[in-house]
Formats: C-alpha cells, sequence, structure tokens
C-alpha cells in the first residue's frame, strides 16, 4: 500500500533559493527583506541557518498550480524540478544561534499550503536543531497582532516574555518577545509527542543541518 504521508523535504537555504524566498516573503510579511539579507544569513552571518522546505515531488503541489503534462511529469520526477524550473519552494524559516541562545528569525509558509502543519513542521525541526546544539532557549518576536503564529508558538510552550513597543517599522506594532526557557525533559517528551504526531503526516525524505556553529 502507498505511504498516504505527504512526502517534503527540509534542506539548507543556498543562494539560488532567494528569488523564491523573497517572492514568498513579500506574499508573508507586510515588511519583507531584502535578497541581500538573505545573502548576507547564507553567506556572511556565522550565527545564521536558513532553511527550505519543498514538496516531496512534483505530484504533490496544490491542483491549481498542476499544468504539466506526462513528459513534464517523468522528467521532472526524475531531475526533480517542475518545467525546467527548480522545485516550488513551499515554506522557509530561519535561526539564529548566539550563546545558548536559539532565536526564530523568521519562518513562513506559502498561503496555498497554510493549515497543514507545515508551520508546525518547521518550528519543531529548529526547536529540535536547537535542542540538539544544547541551546539552554529558545525566543522570537512575534507581532502582537498575529494570533496564527502565536498559538503555533504557544503550542510548543512559549510564553510572553516582555513586550518590544513600536518593534515594526511599517506601522509601529509592538511585539511580543516569546521564549521557551525550559529545555528540559518534560519539553523533551513533549516534543517527542508533536515529532509522533508530524511524522503521521509527513515523511520528510530529506532533512539536512549543517552545523557551523
Ligand atoms: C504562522 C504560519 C507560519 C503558520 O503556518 P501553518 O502551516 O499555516 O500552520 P500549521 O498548519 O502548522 O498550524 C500549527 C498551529 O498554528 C496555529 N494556527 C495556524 N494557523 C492558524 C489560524 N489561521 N488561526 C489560529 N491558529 C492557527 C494552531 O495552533 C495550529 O495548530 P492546530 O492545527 O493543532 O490548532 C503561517 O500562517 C504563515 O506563514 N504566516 C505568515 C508569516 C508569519 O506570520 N510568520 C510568523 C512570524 S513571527
Amino acid at each position: 500500500m502507498s505511504d498516504p504521508r505527504l512526502r517534503v523535504i527540509i534542506r539548507q537555504m543556498n543562494l539560488n533559493d532567494i528569488d523564491q524566498v523573497v517572492m514568498l516573503d513579500k506574499l508573508s510579511f507586510p515588511s519583507p527583506w531584502p535578497a541581500r539579507t538573505y545573502r548576507y544569513e547564507i553567506l556572511d552571518n556565522e550565527h545564521a541557518r536558513m532553511f527550505v522546505l519543498e514538496p516531496g515531488n512534483v505530484f504533490e503541489q496544490p491542483a491549481q498550480s498542476r499544468q504539466l503534462n506526462w513528459l513534464d511529469r517523468l522528467i521532472d520526477s526524475i531531475t526533480g524540478w517542475t518545467n525546467g524550473h527548480p522545485r516550488p519552494l513551499i515554506g522557509y524559516s530561519g535561526m539564529w544561534h548566539i550563546a545558548d541562545e536559539a532565536h526564530i528569525s523568521t519562518i513562513a509558509v506559502h498561503p496555498d499550503w497554510r493549515g497543514r502543519k507545515l508551520g508546525e513542521l518547521l518550528v519543531w525541526s529548529m526547536i529540535r536543531q536547537a535542542m540538539r546544539q544544547r541551546a539552554g532557549q529558545v525566543t522570537l518576536e512575534v507581532r502582537v497582532s498575529n494570533a496564527p503564529a502565536q498559538n503555533l508558538y504557544r503550542k510548543y510552550g512559549f510564553e510572553v516574555l516582555g513586550t518590544r513597543k513600536g518593534y515594526y517599522r511599517d506601522n509601529s506594532e509592538d511585539a511580543y518577545m516569546m521564549g521557551v526557557t525550559r529545555l528540559d525533559e518534560a519539553y523533551r517528551q513533549h516534543m517527542l509527542l508533536c515529532g509522533k504526531a508530524l511524522a503521521s503526516r509527513f515523511h520528510v525524505i530529506n532533512e539536512w543541518y549543517q552545523d557551523r556553529g
């Protein structure tokens, strides 16, 4: 019987991904990062780790973006490309490791793919990496109006640690600083349970983290 789980790839972001990531960024944030920021994060920021999420194969794109004939599909399934283009990215995320703190710098899922636990998969993967790196805490900033993201973080034990007044330049909105500060055995068990639930939905076929620290 075939595996009903969605096959996805999580891999490290590279320079060839930047155009797509910037497009996704524009669909996801009122103040998207420019391409040069991604270049800096990938090439120069020794604390940064950037990831992208791809569908495992071309057949798993949403129906509206499927316009390939059988030959294109065959070629794509062999090459991993789509009509001569790299696979479309469906999400990305970034994290900074500084001292014992892991800070989630960005995360987004393509609007067509939201609500399928892919954001959760990215968050889970980053926290797991932070724990592997022996981080003592995981932190982030989030708009006070961004309820979906806050709910996602709360699911992973994040609590509001404080407020940064007027943090976002586009509309002077406040940010909540959120964090998980006890990555202890109980938290490890929580991660294990969440990981099992995610594994019943996703077959992560190539999860690759490079430790630059
Ligand atoms: C935030 C974001 C990454 C979530 O990704 P997603 O794949 O849609 O979320 P998931 O399907 O993994 O949902 C996981 C949890 O998030 C919360 N959540 C997600 N969407 C939600 C919504 N529309 N309303 C309320 N809670 C929501 C829920 O707690 C959900 O868990 P549940 O399904 O068990 O209730 C996505 O909405 C996004 O890209 N938003 C724009 C960019 C952004 O705001 N990034 C965060 C910056 S701090």
